[in-house]
């Protein structure tokens, strides 16, 4: 790969590569790689390949049961490098490449593709869809763990509290609009503040963009926090933990 595309965490790398670390962070390790694991054992077929669509450091790989073959891609060399350093079989494979371009792998026969916690760190989802149609199955599911969008959408939501109701409630200031959005990780080594981009897009843009690539939503799923609060406004804070999904699954198949 030439250059690294704007989008790539290669800038955030040793930051993501400690936050997530072996295990994966607290999300990871309590709702979304168990979700993921399910869906798949849900999905089980014999000889199992499993395409991971912009891995980072390649958690899931660490999680997966072992018969099942995996390819992890990721834009950020870093963190492909970091991944093999902690890959534990030589049926897994990492590979560097912008997902923006076109990729055309050997093998056509992958039987399972996620997308974890990244459509949304990419600009475009058309070429992403076309690699995963490309190299599917028929009938093969495409997993992606989205941060919702529609209660999620990094300033443009919020909570808020109504003091008569008693009640934390969310606030969303836009959702129909596509928007790019700048989150900044942390300090750099020099102080200056890495910054890592959103892209936004409402639900029906995820179902526009998997029909015309070729795919059909199969299921959705929404995951909430299983955190619990203490204290004063434990009651309330906890209703809306339960009301507010952080994240959507959707699990898409290739006509
Ligand atoms: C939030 S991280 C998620 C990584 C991993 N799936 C996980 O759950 O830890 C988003 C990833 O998308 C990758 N990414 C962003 N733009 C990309 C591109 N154009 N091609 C391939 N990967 C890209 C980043 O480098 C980063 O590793």
């Amino acid at each position: 790969m030439k250059k690294n595309p704007e989008s790539s965490w290669e800038t955030s790398s040793s930051w993501y590569d400690k936050i997530v670390g072996v295990k994966g962070h607290y999300y990871h390790q309590m709702v979304i790689l168990p979700g993921v694991l399910r869906i798949l054992a849900e999905n089980k077929v014999p000889k199992p390949h499993l395409l991971d669509l912009a891995c980072g450091q390649g958690v899931l790989s660490r999680h997966l049961p072992k018969e099942m073959h995996y390819l992890g891609i990721d834009a950020s060399n870093s963190l492909i490098q970091s991944a093999q350093k902690e890959a534990r079989l030589p049926t897994h494979r990492f590979l560097t490449h912008d997902l923006m371009q076109p990729l055309d792998l050997p093998s056509k026969n992958f039987t399972h593709a996620t997308c974890i916690l990244a459509a949304q760190n990419l600009p475009d989802l058309t070429p992403l869809l076309e690699t995963a149609r490309r190299h599917l199955l028929p009938g093969s599911p495409l997993i992606f763990v989205l941060n919702h969008p529609c209660f999620r959408i990094p300033r443009q939501s919020s909570w808020g509290i109504d003091e008569k109701k008693k009640l934390q409630y969310r606030r969303i200031e836009r959702y129909l609009s596509p928007l790019k959005i700048p989150i900044q990780t942390h300090p750099g080594e020099r102080g200056e503040s890495v910054e890592t981009l959103s892209y936004h897009l409402p639900l029906s843009s995820y179902s526009a963009a998997l029909k015309k690539a070729g795919f059909y939503i199969d299921s959705m799923e929404e995951w909430c926090s299983d955190k619990k609060s203490t204290g004063k406004m434990a009651a309330m804070e906890n209703r809306s933990r339960g009301e507010f999904p952080l994240f959507l699954t959707l699990v898409a198949k290739k006509n």
